[in-house]
C-alpha cells in the first residue's frame, strides 16, 4: 500500500499544470473510480444534489449497493478493489493486531503496514499492471484506471449523525466536487472514453435515538470478564471480536449467548454463510464474533453521533452507486447489487482479465451498453487521498490540471 501512496504523491506533485488530455490520447475504456465514505445511498433524499442528478440521467444509478460485512472502511474497500468477499481477501479490519503481543494500531498508520494488505489477494491496479502496463508508466501517462477516496462524508456522518444539517451540508459539498469533476474530464475530451463510477464503502446509522445510546456494557454482562479473553477487537461500536483464552471458549460463548436481545454471538462455525465473515485467513482469531443485532446498539467505546459496522442488510448501512461513461446506460436506474461485482465490472470496461474473486459480471452487466472490447492499457495509477474533502479545489485534483 506505501508504495502507491508515494508514487501518487509523486505524480501529483510532477504533474501538475500538465492538461489533462496529454493523459487521454488512446483507449476508449478507462475507469475513475470514486469512493465517498460513507455516502448513504438515500443522502441525496432531502439534500439538493443537481450535479449526481445530472450524473443519474447521463448514466446508471443504482438503488443501492450491499456492502461485505463488516461494514467498516478498509474491509469494505479491500472489496471494492479485489472483488473478493473480507472472508477471502483477509482484511477483517480497520487495525493491525498482533494477537500474540495483544498490538494494535489505529486505521491511518494501518494503511502503511504492508503485510497487512499483501495476503495474497491482488487488488486491480495490480491485475492490470501485471497484465500490461509498468514499462511506460511515466514515460507516457496515459492513464486507464485511477482510483480516488475521500474521507467524506464519513467524518461529518459520525461528528453530527446522519440526520444533521451538517451531514446535508457535507453532501451539498461531495455533490459540487462530482460537478467539478465531470466538468474537468469534459473540458479536457474525456467525454468519450472515461467511465466515472461513483459509490462508497458503507453507509451510517444514528447512535443517539431520541437523545439517547442504546449501550450494551459487555463487562456488565454476568459471568462476562475481560479476564477471559486474550485478545479482542471491540473498539468500533456495534460489532466486536472476542478470542478467548485457551479453555474459556464455552465459558464466555455461554455467559454472552442470551445476555441481551440485541447482542448476537457466533462461534466462527455459526457465522451465517450470507456474511461472508468466517474470518478463514485467521484460523487462530475471532473464534467469536459479536454483532448488534439491529441498528440503534452499540458497545459503548466510542461516542460518535453517527456510526457503521452494523450487519449489511440493514438499510443504513448500504452505499450508493452511480456510473457515467461511454460504457454506461443513459438515464437508467438498476436494482440493488453487492459491492463484490463491482470489479469484475471494472476490469470489464478495462479490458483485462479479472483475478479469482467472488463476484459476477451477470450482476452489472445489464449497465453496459454493449460488451465492451479489451483494449490496450498502458498505465494504471491509485491515488489514494485521505482526509477532508476540501471545497471548490481538492487538492488531489491539481494533477489533473
Ligand atoms: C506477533 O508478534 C510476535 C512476537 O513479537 C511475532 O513473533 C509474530 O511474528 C507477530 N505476528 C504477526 C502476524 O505480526
Ligand atoms: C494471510 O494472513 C494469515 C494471518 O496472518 C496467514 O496465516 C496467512 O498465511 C496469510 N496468507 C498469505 C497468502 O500470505
Ligand atoms: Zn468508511
Amino acid at each position: 500500500m506505501l508504495w502507491t501512496v508515494r508514487l501518487c504523491l509523486l505524480l501529483a506533485a510532477s504533474s501538475s499544470g500538465v492538461p489533462l488530455d496529454r493523459y487521454s490520447t488512446k483507449g476508449q475504456h478507462k475507469v475513475l473510480l470514486i469512493s465517498f465514505d460513507g455516502f448513504r445511498w438515500d443522502y441525496d433524499r432531502n439534500v439538493d444534489t443537481p450535479n449526481l442528478d445530472t450524473m443519474a440521467k447521463d448514466g446508471v444509478k443504482a438503488r443501492y449497493v450491499t456492502p461485505p460485512y463488516l461494514t467498516i472502511t478498509s474491509p469494505t474497500h479491500f472489496t471494492l478493489l479485489t472483488g473478493r468477499y473480507i472472508e477471502n481477501h483477509g482484511v477483517i479490519h480497520n487495525m493491525w493486531f498482533n494477537i500474540t503481543t495483544s498490538e494494535k494500531l489505529p486505521y491511518y498508520a494501518t494503511q502503511f503496514k504492508n503485510e497487512w494488505w499483501d495476503n495474497g489477494t491482488l487488488p486491480i491496479w495490480i491485475t492490470a499492471q501485471r497484465q500490461k502496463m509498468m514499462s511506460t508508466w511515466f514515460s507516457e501517462m496515459d492513464l486507464d484506471f485511477v482510483s480516488l477516496y475521500f474521507g467524506e462524508p464519513d467524518s461529518t456522518g459520525h461528528k453530527y449523525g446522519p440526520d444533521s444539517p451538517e451531514r446535508r451540508e457535507m453532501v451539498k459539498q461531495v455533490d459540487r466536487t462530482v460537478g467539478y469533476i465531470r466538468s474537468l474530464a469534459e473540458q479536457n475530451g474525456l467525454a468519450d472514453s472515461l467511465n466515472i463510477i461513483i459509490t462508497a464503502d458503507h453507509g451510517m446509522s444514528n447512535v443517539y435515538r431520541n437523545g439517547l445510546v442504546k449501550e450494551i456494557t459487555l463487562s456488565r454482562i454476568p459471568g462476562f470478564a475481560f479476564r477471559d479473553i486474550a485478545f479482542h477487537l471491540v473498539d468500533f461500536g456495534p460489532s466486536g471480536m472476542l478470542l478467548p483464552k485457551k479453555g474459556m471458549l464455552d465459558k464466555v460463548y455461554d455467559a454472552l449467548k442470551g445476555a441481551h436481545p440485541h447482542l448476537h454471538v457466533f462461534k466462527k462455525e455459526e457465522m451465517p454463510k450470507r456474511l461472508h465473515f468466517a474470518t478463514a485467513s485467521y484460523p487462530s482469531f475471532s473464534s467469536l464474533t459479536l454483532d448488534m443485532s439491529s441498528t440503534g446498539w452499540f458497545l459503548p467505546v466510542q461516542f460518535n453521533a453517527g456510526e457503521h459496522g452494523f450487519d449489511n442488510e440493514e438499510m443504513d448501512m448500504k452505499p450508493f452507486f452511480r456510473a457515467v461513461g461511454p460504457a454506461c446506460q443513459k438515464n437508467l436506474e438498476v436494482g440493488p447489487f453487492e459491492t463484490v461485482n463491482i470489479y469484475p465490472l471494472m476490469c470489464h470496461i478495462l479490458g483485462i482479465k479479472p483475478d479469482p474473486n467472488c463476484g459476477h459480471l451477470d450482476a452489472t452487466k445489464h449497465m453496459l451498453v454493449s460488451a465492451t472490447e479489451g483494449k490496450f492499457i498502458s498505465v494504471l495509477l491509485l491515488i489514494v487521498v485521505s482526509g477532508i474533502l476540501t471545497l471548490q479545489r481538492p487538492s488531489w485534483i491539481t494533477w489533473y490540471r
